[in-house]
């Protein structure tokens, strides 16, 4: 369905409530019945959880937001003229805030024309929608609540497209789906189109688990906001305050991952899906991954998606890298 907003502003929705409600009820009973229990990620993403998402990036740990600016604000001019996107589509795009260097960079050649934001997050994405059809008059902007892990085939096909993924975004996905990812992300591209991808790189673990473990407890209730979308959409009795959030490096697979841990034994309903849960104390649920890269994995992933790698910064730390990569 597309609905008109404003003369230059559509939205165009491909997760009606069924569908959303089906995927997590399907995800629920999938992780936690699961002998070691998790989540998927894209269920902190409701209006809360996007605005915490949004407090984690201005908190002091978490570098890859700043870090990806610096990049961005060096580089927009020159990834302007390679990709030469009279298009732009943004993957996860959230709040949309480095993405104005993007704009300007490729407004500034003349050549853009649309934008097309792409979210599960409904709130988010008719927030940043509608800042930028106001900051630039002229722009299309064409919104598109979708899952960038089903629907990349729905994306639009008009202009000369570049696909970004910012944010380190793609270390959110398990390193099969992050494959199948890539391979939908070419499929949905011509020949000479171009992806920009932000992956946060390896690093000490002194600076990634305080990024994901903040003084200030905001990236905690980010953790536990995925209970709170439990609780509300499927009636279920998690006391989220009962779980402790935990950020642990694993050095084998050069992840993060976010856990919630009981503190004590408990037992949670789940109605609408006819679960009881378990829990033993300091039993863990697996709420995120958060991977970390090397250039030269990129590099491979990106090569044996169908893309060739044709440019790859860093910021002056070496804490986060951007490549740009064209469709073959
Ligand atoms: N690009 C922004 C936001 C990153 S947060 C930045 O760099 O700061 C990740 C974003 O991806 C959130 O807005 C979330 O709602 C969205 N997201 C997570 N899983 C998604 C999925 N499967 N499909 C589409 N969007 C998703
Ligand atoms: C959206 N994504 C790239 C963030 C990350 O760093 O993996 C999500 C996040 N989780 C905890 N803090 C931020």
């Amino acid at each position: 369905m597309t609905v008109a907003v404003a003369s230059t502003l559509t939205v165009e929705n491909h997760l009606p409530a069924d569908f959303t409600a089906r995927a997590l009820r399907q995800d629920v009973v999938t992780g936690l019945s699961a002998p070691a229990k998790w989540l998927p990620p894209r269920w902190f993403y409701d209006d809360r959880g996007s605005e915490l998402f949004d407090e984690i990036t201005r908190l002091p740990e978490y570098y890859p937001t700043r870090a990806e600016r610096s990049i961005l604000r060096a580089r927009a001019a020159e990834i302007a003229t390679v990709s030469a996107a009279t298009t732009l589509v943004e993957l996860g795009a959230g709040s949309a805030e480095k993405t104005r260097l993007l704009v300007d960079a490729l407004r500034a050649t003349g050549s853009l024309g649309t934008y097309v934001p792409v979210d599960v997050s409904d709130a988010a994405l008719r927030t940043a929608a509608a800042g930028l059809l106001w900051e630039y008059p002229g722009l299309a902007v064409h919104a598109v609540v979708a899952d960038f892990e089903h629907h990349l085939d729905r994306l639009p096909a008009t202009g000369h497209r570049s696909v970004v993924l910012l944010g380190g975004t793609i270390g959110n996905l398990v390193p099969a789906d992050r494959a199948r990812f890539l391979r939908d992300v070419r499929a949905a591209l011509r020949p000479g189109e171009t992806l920009l991808l932000g992956t946060d790189l390896v690093k000490s673990p002194d600076v990634l688990v305080p990024a994901y473990d903040d003084a200030a407890g905001v990236t905690a209730d980010f953790n536990r906001n995925v209970l709170r979308v439990l609780n509300r959409e499927l009636g279920a009795d998690f006391e989220p305050e009962e779980f402790d959030h935990a950020a642990v490096w694993d050095a084998e697979h050069e992840w993060i991952e976010m856990r919630l841990r009981a503190r004590h034994a408990m037992r949670v309903r789940i109605p609408a899906v006819d679960l009881t849960v378990e829990f033993a104390r300091g039993e863990e649920v697996r709420t995120e991954i958060s991977a970390k890269f090397r250039q030269d994995g990129v590099a491979a992933e990106l090569a044996a998606a169908g893309f060739e790698p044709t440019r790859w910064w860093t910021d002056e730390d070496h804490r986060f890298g951007l490549s740009l990569a064209t469709a073959r």
